[in-house]
């Protein structure tokens, strides 16, 4: 494949290779120089039209740790604020020879567009479009999952089931985790407020439920999701404390989850809202972890899509630099 747009493009062999290869380049992080040949003289641009902490980061270390050259290009501060287009904005990093671009876009379907324009000529990854997806994330959740559950390399999530809680009608995370957590082989429940579901998702591959305390007990994970507020009109916020009450994971609604069971969290987190202070510093929560997965699973996307068809650790000279 040559881009990463949508989590529903990947098959079940496709997700089990990018967390397996995850693995290997999780072995760089631990040896004294963490960076591998593999990508030295390509060039990765990092496109991000919308805020990012962890996926701008990672993405970065990711590229750099692959020995990989990289440009970082906010849209704040650049000229997207005179009015650039993303036509324009792409032709002139295509002139600077990008040979992957990351893309955050407050659009969905930026990325789409970016692939099948012909401007660029190199791989598009989608670091989050709007309300539709973020892959790289539902593969970080994945790989966290397998790693915390004790399932091994090459295999998946087969009978699993992963709950996830929130604000699913503008999260992204939510609609790349059902497509691929159910490739995978994970039974997975939405629950939601009412006014948080969105219109069509009878057709997602999915249970739903408006009752938390009502599948608590019977997860693996459980994936609190935060509330966008930068998304809803301010009329319609739920209030902080009735939404606390029905949807939020404290330490007495953990209690009752399975021992074995994690509790995650994409990030940024609202503490106080879908999780407490108690919860979120726990180490049930696996949402740091979840961060150092990620530069794994992107130095594995990278890798599988600008490198070669050797085995990651054994690529370019076979030594680290
Ligand atoms: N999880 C996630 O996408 O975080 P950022 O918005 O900080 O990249």
């Amino acid at each position: 494949k040559r881009h990463l747009i949508s989590a529903a493009d990947l098959t079940r062999d496709d997700a089990v290779l990018i967390l397996d290869t995850a693995e290997e380049m999780a072995r760089v992080a631990d040896r004294p120089i963490k960076k591998l040949p593999t990508l030295r003289g390509r060039t990765v641009v990092n496109l991000f039209f919308e805020d990012s902490t962890r996926t701008r980061i990672s993405f970065e270390a990711a590229a750099k740790r692959l020995s990989a050259d990289v440009i970082n290009f906010s849209a704040k501060g650049s000229s997207v604020s005179k009015g650039e287009s993303l036509k324009d904005t792409a032709l002139t990093l295509e002139a600077m020879g990008a040979d992957a671009v990351v893309i955050r876009h407050h659009d969905s379907g930026a990325p789409h567009r970016l692939a099948t324009s012909g401007w660029i000529g190199g791989s598009v990854v989608n670091a989050g479009d709007g309300t539709h997806e973020h892959p790289t994330q539902a593969l970080l959740d994945a790989f966290t999952m397998r790693r915390r559950l004790g399932e091994g390399v090459g295999s998946d999530l087969s009978g699993r089931r992963i709950t996830v809680v929130g604000d699913i009608l503008h999260s992204r995370v939510a609609r790349s985790n059902v497509h691929l957590l159910t490739t995978l082989g994970a039974e997975v429940t939405l629950v939601a407020p009412p006014t948080l579901v969105p219109i069509g998702v009878q057709q997602w591959p999915c249970e739903v439920s408006y009752d938390l305390d009502a599948v608590l007990a019977k997860s693996d994970a459980v994936m609190m999701l935060r509330v966008q507020r930068e998304r809803m009109n301010a009329a319609f916020f739920p209030t902080e404390r009735e939404y606390a009450r029905r949807y939020g994971l404290d330490g007495e609604r953990m209690a009752r989850m399975p021992e074995h069971a994690i509790v995650m969290h994409p990030g940024p987190m609202n503490r106080g809202m879908e999780i407490t202070a108690e919860v979120a510093d726990s180490p049930r929560c696996t949402a740091v972890e979840q961060v150092t997965n990620g530069v794994s699973i992107r130095m594995a996307v990278l890798y599988l899509l600008l490198g070669g068809n050797e085995p990651a650790l054994t690529a370019g000279t076979g030594t680290s630099t």
